[in-house]
């Protein structure tokens, strides 16, 4: 239980940490980018309102801090493998598994209600691509393909999220289920059953409050007033 609640903590610390609203004030005269654009705490806002350079800070950042989460909790929980006194009955590669989880959930929780600045944060788009490109690069590729298929041909930002957080749970379920599940394919080991339920259930909470954080753009996209994504210069 310690190394879960240590590896949540951290995480949710580093993911309060929300670079859009940090280097829009560095950028645009301590302006706070939730007064500007759409009012999102993101790179697709800050692009639009600040500026290339900012925006692309942010992007860079929104998804190392996904990314170094998830090795973080990796790592300390395949360390609390090694220590274990007993031999492990559990497969190693799935302990691991849900210390990335665990890390990758906690970061972008802070990403959305960061602790740091009023609890008011982004939709944790990019954060959660980084850690679902660290977690599963199988299940990354379904999820960036469906962003990229919906991204190229409507440019809308939103859309593209939104879409792509709907297939996070279906890619998840299709490839531990008949890959690491039926197929046994993971090189440490066959996983159980019940990592196909966990991971397909996490992928589905995430999926939804993705989703929900998307409402306001939900309701331009039925009136056809969401913007496609645009680029500022003034910075
Ligand atoms: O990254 C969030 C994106 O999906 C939408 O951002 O600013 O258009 O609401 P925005």
């Amino acid at each position: 239980a310690l190394p879960s609640v240590l590896v949540a903590l951290v995480s949710y610390l580093l993911g309060s940490i929300s670079s859009s609203i940090i280097f829009t004030k560095a950028f645009d005269n301590n302006l706070d980018i939730r007064t500007m654009g759409s009012g999102n705490a993101g790179a697709t806002n800050v692009l639009r309102s600040v500026g290339v350079k900012a925006a692309i800070f942010t992007f860079i950042f929104d998804f190392a801090k996904g990314a170094v989460s998830v090795m973080i909790g990796r790592a300390v929980f395949q360390y609390v493998c090694t220590q274990a006194a007993a031999p492990l009955i559990v497969n190693p590669h799935v302990v691991a598994q849900y210390g990335a989880y665990i890390a990758g959930v906690a970061c972008v929780f802070g990403h959305i209600y960061p602790l740091y600045f009023g609890f008011k944060g982004g939709k944790g788009v990019l954060t959660s691509a980084a850690m679902i490109a660290l977690i599963d690069w199988r299940v990354f590729l379904i999820v960036i393909g469906v962003f990229l298929a919906l991204f190229l041909t409507t440019k809308i930002v939103s859309l593209s999220s939104i879409c792509a957080a709907a297939a996070f749970p279906v890619a998840t379920f299709i490839i531990t289920f008949f890959i690491d599940f039926r197929g046994s394919q993971v090189s440490a080991g066959p996983v159980p059953i019940s990592y196909v339920w966990v991971t397909t259930a996490i992928a589905f909470c995430m999926g939804f409050v993705l989703i929900y954080k998307h409402r306001t753009n939900i309701e331009r996209i039925k009136n056809g007033t969401e913007k496609k994504i645009t680029i500022n210069h003034r910075t």
